[in-house]
Parts: structure tokens; sequence; C-alpha cells
């Protein structure tokens, strides 16, 4: 089943443009969403004032990007909560609360508790799930499916990617019908999304290059991942794919959080990675992230930074630079955690470790 693959980590991976494209498939025509999967819900999302999203693990870092989508895109205020942490919070909710579950198995008890809880308080539920008929999806007022096909591998990859486009085609659902964007925007946007996988592939073709450095960084101790706005759930997203495969104490910050505590762990020959926002970046975090890069580049670390292609600032201060293809900032994330995916798979493999099966952790955590 794992065809030519050394792993099934490896082989899904692989088909991360695939798992966007279907996805996508037959929900964009003439340039405008269209989600009949969400049946009765659609006639009560102009009312909607407020969406919570909950999910664990990647699909919550998937959560954390659908909400700067749907901000930005719906104007509707979004928060993410960890699914075991939302029904202790006492939250608030009322029938124009959306709860928006983000799960591939669709039978992460955690999740599917934070999903009857919302029900019983009375608010409306939209799942994302990638498999047909689990036990989330079921008892959710709607669902859309992620079609990234079955993933097998425990530490979920195309099972993310496909996640990000089904919120970002959800946020610009919204905007359709709460007349937040014009429909040229909306257009523009569905464009952008259209080109992920293709770029995808692209980025698949610098894996050689990541496997190189891997090997060198296999006795790493400690690696930290460094991100901002979109870039900041890429950065946990790369901690907790090391922490998970390869068994190695990493940490995701926010880069502008480093003068206020994290810096102090830097010291000669830290590994950092760094995704850095594209130079065309609207709200100019580039040059933010660079200096980011020159402090602690100052201190001795060890610079990878995964980085727009032709991006000439960042060169002189990286030991390391991981080019992704120009993208509309919404949309870097697609392609950014795709080089971290990958690095922490061959560091893991160099380590003679098994990718599909880390130890201690299990594909979908049926008990809360
Ligand atoms: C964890 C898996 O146990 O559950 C993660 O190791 C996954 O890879 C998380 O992201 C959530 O799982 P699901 O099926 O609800 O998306």
């Amino acid at each position: 089943e794992k065809g030519g693959w050394s792993s099934f980590m490896a082989k899904e991976i692989s088909e991360q443009p695939e798992a966007v494209a279907n996805t996508l498939r037959t929900r964009i025509v003439d340039g405008a969403v269209v989600l009949p999967d969400l049946g009765d819900l659609a006639a009560h999302l102009g009312e909607v004032d407020r969406i919570i999203i909950i999910a664990c693990g990647t699909a919550s870092y998937a959560g954390m990007l659908g909400k700067y989508a749907i901000e930005k895109w719906a104007r509707i205020p979004v928060e993410v909560q960890l699914s075991h942490e939302f029904r202790y919070s006492d939250p608030i909710i009322t029938p124009t609360t959306l709860v928006v579950s983000i799960s591939q198995s669709g039978e992460t008890m955690d999740t599917l508790m934070a999903v009857k809880y919302a029900i019983e308080a009375g608010a409306k539920t939209l799942s994302i799930c990638n498999t047909q008929g689990a036990t989330i999806a079921r008892e959710s007022d709607a669902v859309i499916y992620t079609h990234a096909g079955p993933e097998v591998a425990v530490a979920s990859t195309k099972a993310f990617v496909a996640q990000i486009a089904a919120l970002y085609l959800f946020g610009l659902y919204l905007a359709q019908v709460r007349e937040t964007l014009m429909p040229a925007e909306v257009r523009g946007a569905l464009k952008e999304l259209s080109a992920i996988p293709a770029k995808l592939e692209k980025v698949l073709k610098t894996s050689t290059r990541i496997r190189d450095l891997a090997k060198w960084m296999s006795d790493s101790r400690a690696v930290l991942f460094l991100g901002r706005h979109v870039g900041y759930p890429v950065a946990l997203e790369g901690a907790l794919k090391l922490k998970e495969l390869a068994y190695i104490h990493a940490e995701g910050f926010a880069a502008g959080e480093l003068k206020h505590g994290p810096i102090a762990l830097i010291e000669p020959g830290q590994p950092v990675f760094v995704v850095v926002p594209s130079p065309r970046d609207p709200n100019s975090l580039h040059a933010k992230v660079v200096s980011n890069i020159q402090e602690i580049r100052a201190r001795g670390a060890r610079i990878l930074a995964v980085a727009e292609q032709g991006d000439a600032a960042v060169l002189p201060f990286a030991d390391e630079v991981i080019p992704i293809p120009l993208a509309g900032a919404l949309f870097e994330p697609l392609l950014a955690v795709v080089p971290l995916q990958i690095f922490a798979m061959e560091l893991a493999t160099a380590k003679g470790l098994d990718v599909d099966q880390p130890r201690n952790l299990a594909k979908s955590v049926t008990v809360e």
C-alpha cells in the first residue's frame, strides 16, 4: 500500500497537492464558492455573530489559520480552543454561535465531547472532517469533508493542508453570504487557493536538500521554531512534528514574543527555524522578522529560514534558506509547512525511528 515509498508518511506528504485539489474540486464554480454540504445550516449563516473553532493537535493549528482567514474575509470574531479545554471554560454560547470542529478521524473523543457540549448549549455546529460518516460528522448540523484520502501515518500531514483549504473555502463562502468581500475579491482569493497544488509540487522538490539538513542535525537536543501572524501556527506545527516523530524537544514561538523571554534560550549553535513572511506582506512583518533573525544570529543561533524565493534580505543572515513559491499572505502556510514536515520525518528516519508509528501515540485517540 505504501507504493514505492519508505513510509506512509512520505507517501502522504507527497499526496498533499492532490489532497488540496480534491478538497477544492466541485466547490469552486465560476469564481465563487458553492457548498451544498452545508444543507440547512446555510440558512443560518447570515445571523452567526461568533465562531468558536475546536480541535486538537495539528487540527488546532489549521483552526488558528482558519481564524485569520474568516476574520479577515467575513469579519466575524473567531476564537480557537483546544477541544479538551473548551467545555471546562464555561464558554459563552448563544443560538447565534457557530462551533466549528476540525478532526481528521472524526472520532477524537475530546473533540466529540466538545461538539456534544456545544449542541447541548444550543450552538449551531459544523465539522470539518476527513473520514466519511465519522461520529463527529454525524453529530454536527453539517460537515465539510476534506478529501485528503485515508491518512495512515499517525502524524497528520495531508489532512492538515486539506483542513486549511476547507476552512478557507468556508471563510470565502461566509464572505459571499455576508457580502464582506466583493465578488472580484472572492474570485482572486479562490484563484490563489487553486494555484496551491501546483506550488506544493514545487515545494516537494526541495526535499532532498532538507534530507541532508536533517541528517546533519540528527544529534540536535532542542530546536526552536519562530513565525509571525500566519507563520505562527506553522512554527507550532513544525515543533509538534519534531516532538512527535523525532522525540526532540521543540518549541514554536510567535517571533514578536522572542524578546519577552524565549531569546534567553539562544546560545551558540542553537538551531532555529524561522518562517519568514513574504517581503510583499501588506503588514510589513517581513522587516520585523528579519530583525529577529539578526538578533538571534548575533547570539550564535543557527538559522534555517523558510522564505519566499528570491527574498534577498534573509540570505546574509541565514545558514540555510528553504525557498517557497510566491503566494498571498494567507496562503503561505500551505507551502511553508511542507519543509518542516519533511524535516521532522527525515530527522526521525536518520535516528532510525518509525515515522508512521511514533512511540506512545495513536492515530485517533478515542478516550478523553
Ligand atoms: C493526535 C494525533 O492524537 O490527534 C494528531 O497524533 C492529530 O496527529 C490529533 O492532529 C487530532 O486528531 P483528529 O483525528 O481529531 O484530527
